[in-house]
């Protein structure tokens, strides 16, 4: 069993965007300068967009972070977004969600200039995505397909199981499989939780990406010898240690691990890849805007 270092992969990756921006900066241009929009006090969305902070300091970007209180209507968020669409000191924003309930997530992502929405969230981008077409991927998928390409995981032809249907991490993911080109070309089954009979999929899989947000949910008996599982799971558990959390994957990992050819670990395997590929992302939407 070999484990697919995203930590690894990343800090690679980062010193590629870094001495990207150097020469940027020494051709006397400006920095990429990356937006993130988060409302409310939501512990693990704060985490998310620090981390996305910090990376972007490592690499030589500027960032804005705009904090809203959680009262913060509707009308406001779709104002502020669309002064950040005309800012051209910025090339690209996000907005983190989950958004409080009063704000419709779709109205706000549809309200992203597709050319600034590095989250690749807008029905454009995705539909770009769909048609094989040159967008910004969404990080996270976008990451998962580094990560395998990185390791020159064999994809053609393979059977990939993927758990979990949401428009940020299994819809991507499983078009991005499907699509030619390596890593590509796989036959991709989508599973969620209507699906019968799941382990009978995931036994038959040679790649598992779990994005359920279920704690533990892919047990050892549910993967035959040499799989390649990517986890996605990033459940906060409470735990006896000065964070008061612990974060949990959707692999049981300790049972899978001994099976798989290849397994991500959580923490260090998807999380950091996700964070390299908005910087990915935020440096395609500078060069496409110049
Ligand atoms: N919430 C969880 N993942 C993401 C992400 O990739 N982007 C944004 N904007 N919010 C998220």
């Amino acid at each position: 069993m070999l484990l697919l270092d995203g930590k690894a992969t990343s800090e690679a990756i980062k010193k590629e965007i870094a001495s990207q921006v150097e020469q940027i900066i020494a051709s006397g241009c400006r920095k990429p300068h990356l937006a993130a929009v988060i409302v409310g006090e939501d512990g693990a969305s704060k985490t998310y967009v620090a981390s996305k902070e910090r990376a972007c300091a490592q690499v030589g970007f500027e960032s804005t972070v705009y904090r809203l209180p959680v009262e913060t209507s509707e009308e406001e968020l779709l104002n502020l977004i669309s002064k950040l669409n005309e800012d051209e000191s910025i090339d690209g924003f996000i907005v983190q969600m989950p958004l409080p309930n009063h704000i419709d997530e779709q109205k706000v992502i549809a309200a992203v200039d597709p050319r600034k929405d590095v989250d690749g969230f807008h029905p454009v981008n995705v539909g770009r995505l769909s048609l094989g077409l040159t967008t910004f991927v969404s990080a996270t998928p976008y990451g998962i397909m580094a990560l395998l390409e990185h390791y020159k995981i064999e994809t053609r032809g393979k059977h990939c199981v993927v758990l979990g249907r949401s428009n940020i991490v299994g819809r991507p993911i499983a078009n991005l499989l499907s699509q030619k080109g390596e890593p590509g070309d796989c036959t991709v089954t989508v599973c969620h939780s209507r699906t019968k009979d799941l382990a009978e999929h995931t036994r038959r899989a040679d790649i598992i990406i779990a994005a359920l947000g279920v704690p533990e949910f892919l047990k050892g008996n549910m993967v035959k010898e040499g799989t390649v599982v990517v986890d996605v799971g990033i459940t906060r558990i409470p735990a006896d240690n000065e964070k008061g959390y612990k974060i949990v994957g959707d692999v049981a990992f300790d049972e899978v691990a001994p099976k798989c050819s290849y397994i991500t670990p959580v923490p260090g395997g998807v999380g950091p890849m996700t964070i390299i590929s908005l910087l990915r992302n935020t440096l395609q939407a500078y060069l496409m805007s110049r």
